[in-house]
């Protein structure tokens, strides 16, 4: 290991871990580079290897925790499948930066976070919307008062996911279904601002197999703040956030996930600013360089989205869940602590 390259596996090399592999070449001056790949094809593997030019490929997880030899693991497999992946490399002492929804329930996540806790190793949520330049800049807004005190908060997130046999995101058994692909954003921005809400009232469209084709929700807060939130894999919604305050409201363009077009703050008596956001790449490169600097510092949680905020997160989830029927087979699963 050396000082100037952090060196990753990548558990599940699928869409989103090729973004991430090219997204870490915006980071300097510490160089990241993908030094071996697990798939459940060794083919696989080994294309994702080549094209990344990593020495190490795998099809065998207990194999891959024991002769990885790199700084972290970036697990990007469908939902179901983190859990495991990440008992694993915690248990064999690897940092692991875990994709969203880190776990598929309360119980999973707990779990993942004592082992963490028990092997002394680092562990992250990969919500890397919380480390983007744009989120970081609604919360520079925020706290310097430029709305006042937040009042209500609503996000939502939606695509028209293509109806493909083997796609995950209609399929239980690969954690499908609109709220945890995609719901998940607009609770986490809600979280953010107003923090764990003490009511929900939720509603989804289900599918026959149990699973939210679209949900809806409004989160309460004791401080007579709300928020709205919606996620769809069936329709195309704006894909916007605002956030209104006491003063005036902040909106977060389309995709206000990713990279919005622009941030608008306006004032209630009619003036408005409007900041750019741009950066090269996809952005996660920002989580990329938050895990390096946390592992190097021996950190074990991140401050900026730390293991109490990953629990409160899906206890949302969970309680929407629960209000509208969305059921997968882990919630029927009694899962042993290793
Ligand atoms: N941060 C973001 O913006 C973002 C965006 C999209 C997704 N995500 C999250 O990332 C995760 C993956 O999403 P995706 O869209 O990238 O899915 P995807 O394209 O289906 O990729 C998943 C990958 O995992 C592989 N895989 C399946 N079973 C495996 C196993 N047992 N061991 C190792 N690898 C295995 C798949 O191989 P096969 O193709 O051969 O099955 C595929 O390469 C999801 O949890 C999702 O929520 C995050």
């Amino acid at each position: 290991m050396s000082d100037n390259t952090f060196t990753w596996g990548v558990i599940g090399p699928g869409n989103i871990a090729s973004t991430f592999a090219d997204d870490l070449a915006h980071i300097h001056p510490v160089r990241h580079r993908i030094g071996a790949v697990l798939s459940h094809s060794l083919e696989k593997a080994a294309d994702f290897a080549d094209k990344e030019d990593a020495p190490r490929y795998f099809d065998n997880l207990e194999l891959f925790v024991q002769d990885a030899k790199v700084d972290a693991v970036y697990i990007a497999t469908p939902h179901p499948l983190h859990y495991e992946a990440t008992l694993q490399c915690l248990q064999n002492r690897l940092p692991v930066l875990c994709e969203k929804p880190m776990g598929m329930n309360q119980r999973q996540v707990q779990e993942m976070i004592d082992a963490a806790a028990r092997h002394q190793t680092f562990l992250l949520e990969g919500m890397w919307v919380r480390f983007l330049p744009s989120i970081r800049k609604v919360l520079e807004l925020v706290d310097e008062g430029a709305i006042g005190k937040v009042l209500s908060v609503r996000a939502d997130l939606s695509f028209k996911a293509p109806e493909e046999p083997d796609s995950r995101y209609f399929d239980p058994e690969k954690g499908g279904g609109s709220l945890l692909d995609l719901g998940i954003y607009p609770v986490f921005l809600a979280h953010l601002l107003l923090g764990k809400p003490t009511g929900i009232r939720a509603y989804a469209q289900l599918t026959s197999q149990q699973i939210d084709e679209a949900c809806v929700a409004i989160l309460e807060y004791s401080n007579e703040a709300y928020a709205t939130i919606e996620s769809s894999l069936v329709i195309q919604t704006a894909n916007t956030a605002s956030i209104y305050g006491e003063k005036g409201r902040i909106l977060i363009d389309t995709q206000w996930n990713e990279k919005p077009s622009r941030i608008v703050l306006t004032h209630y008596e009619g003036d408005e600013q409007v900041f750019p956001c741009a950066w090269k790449g996809h952005g996660l490169q920002f989580e990329a360089e938050e895990v390096c600097r946390c592992v190097r510092a021996n950190q074990l949680y991140s401050e900026h989205f730390c293991h109490s905020f990953s629990l409160d997160l899906v206890s949302t989830l969970d309680a929407i869940r629960h209000q509208t029927g969305i059921i997968y087979p882990a919630d029927k699963k009694i899962n042993s602590t290793p």
